[in-house]
């Protein structure tokens, strides 16, 4: 300990610029260049792991180096070191094992637990900070909290409570243990609460500051938790990812507060960071969709209008797996449109060596990828990066959607809503306006399913019916491995 104290003593660069300080730079341009990084295939592992060394870094140093002063002047270092290198340990461990074993399919559930717990701290820290500021506050016989400190705290309250609630209900929605709560009533009552939190900030801040009365923030964490659960009921269970993407930006604005607080620039970085990027992230998708934020908050997909699609009684044509095969191979251009089958099946390996086995043959084949296919943000791109798919064999949907009169074949794996027509030509459809990869446009289209069922959107899709059409059923993997020897035996 000794050492250390030393250490900081020797290291700090003026009264007011320490190593801590510098650490916190440091660590914010590891966030920035991480996030940087994270925007492309190639270098996205590398920048989740420079953020991950910046944030490292920033509680490695506070462990060593932050001093709080004392009210005689002196400086303490962080106490408790113990108890926090075990919370350090555990935390990882169960953060490993989790990350290592979670299912690509259930990625969404456990950003959304992980989001919950980021919340949960933010809320955690402002639980803890507000007895001692008010405290504080009265011993100086202060009439109100009307100040940034109170702020900053109720405010991280807030929306940590919120975000970790919603959180939790988005994961159990996600994995199917909570069903949906389509009704008018509780967006009202949303409404209610939306404004009773926000005019219970006013109320605290404006409130006398009285020592050991803590009842009215324990209220408003109350309420934050209620108001985050009847906040996502209501939206669809296929909504989430949107969902947690909103409530990933509130997470980042709550642990901003906490970075406000403490003063702490790696928090405020970081904090400010996932706000901004959740908030972008969230727009993004609901423009991908062609969809407004109000209209997922208010869960209005599958149950506002019902497309003229479904008409139930007609037929589809079916291609056998020995014509598909011959198709395949005496074609010049072929375009895989994966959607979210792809990852359930977990098809991506077998798709790029139907890509290797083709190109072997002279066929080119290239993959059309919609902005929201599958159930995440870039859900495609991660799944064929990992089976070593070349980035540049991936086409936006808009080059796809130009070159599709060119493509001989067309093979639509487990992908459904991002090639549905309705969107563009039925305005009753709930997709109505979504921009799709019109695959109905090419010479021929294949596609594999297991059977007729609707995807995310709850919706027919008039495709499966087209003239250019034949469905080839059967689980994605199964059916492509079964594919890649027909073609192989020819
Ligand atoms: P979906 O429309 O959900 O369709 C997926 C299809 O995959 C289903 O129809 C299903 O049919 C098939 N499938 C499932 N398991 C399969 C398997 N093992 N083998 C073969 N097929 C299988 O998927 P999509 O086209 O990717 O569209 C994504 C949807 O999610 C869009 O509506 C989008 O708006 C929404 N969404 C996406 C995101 C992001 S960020 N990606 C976020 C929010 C919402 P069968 O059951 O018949 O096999």
């Amino acid at each position: 300990m000794e050492t250390i104290s030393t250490l900081t003593k020797l290291i700090y660069f003026s009264p007011n610029i320490s190593i801590l300080e510098i650490s916190y730079l440091v660590a914010s341009i590891l966030f920035i260049l991480g996030l940087k990084k994270l925007s492309h295939p190639d270098t996205a592992r590398n920048g989740n792991l420079w953020a991950a060394a910046g944030m490292g870094m920033a509680i490695l140093f506070t462990i060593l180096f932050h001093k709080t002063r004392m009210e005689d002047g002196t400086y303490q270092g962080i106490h408790n070191i113990p108890w926090i290198i075990a919370a350090l340990i555990i935390g990882s461990v169960v953060g490993w094992l989790a990350a290592k074993k979670v299912k690509m399919t259930a990625m969404p559930q456990m950003v959304s637990l992980f989001n919950g717990m980021g919340g949960a701290c933010a809320a955690l820290i402002s639980l803890m900070e507000f007895p001692g500021m008010q405290s504080r506050f009265y011993a100086t016989h202060a009439t109100n909290m009307l100040n940034g400190e109170a702020l900053a705290i109720l405010l991280g309250l807030m929306i940590g409570g919120v975000s970790f609630a919603g959180s939790m209900i988005a994961f159990g929605k996600l994995d199917e243990r909570i069903g949906d709560m389509k009704s008018m009533l509780v967006r009202y009552i949303n409404l209610s609460f939306l404004v009773i939190l926000l005019a219970f900030v006013v109320f605290i801040m404006f409130k006398t500051p009285v020592a050991g009365e803590n009842w009215m923030i324990y209220s408003l964490a109350a309420l934050a938790l209620i108001y985050g659960v009847t906040f996502v009921m209501p939206i669809g269970g296929a909504d989430m990812p949107v969902v947690i993407s909103l409530l990933n930006s509130f997470t980042g604005v709550a642990a901003a507060m906490g970075g406000f607080l403490y003063n702490n620039q790696a928090m405020l970085t970081g904090g400010i960071l996932v706000g901004s990027s959740g908030t972008i992230l969230t727009i993004l998708m609901c423009k991908a969709m062609n969809r407004s934020l109000l209209n997922v908050i208010i869960g209005a997909f599958g149950v506002s209008k019902t497309s003229t699609g479904t008409k139930g009684d007609r037929t589809v044509k079916e291609i056998s797996l020995s014509d598909a095969a011959v198709l395949l191979s005496y074609s010049q251009k072929v375009l895989v449109v994966p959607g979210y089958g792809l990852a359930v099946a977990q098809a991506q390996h077998v798709c790029h060596e139907l890509e290797t086995l083709l190109g072997s043959k002279g066929v080119e084949l290239r993959y059309g990828i919609h902005p929201v296919a599958g159930r995440m943000p870039g859900h495609m791109n991660v799944l064929l990066a990992e089976a070593d798919v070349a980035y540049e064999k991936l086409l936006e949907m808009e080059d796809a959607n130009n070159d599709m009169n060119n493509i001989d074949v067309v093979i639509v794996i487990g992908a459904n809503d991002v090639v549905n027509p309705a969107a563009e030509n039925d305005p009753s459809s709930p997709i109505a306006g979504m921009p799709v990869i019109r695959v109905w446009d090419a010479k021929n289209t294949i596609v594999m399913k297991r059977s007729m069922a609707k995807g995310y959107a709850a919706i027919e899709n008039n495709l499966f019916f087209m003239p250019k059409t034949r469905m080839l059923f059967g689980d994605a993997k199964v059916t492509m491995q079964k594919l890649i020897a027909e073609i192989k035996n020819l």
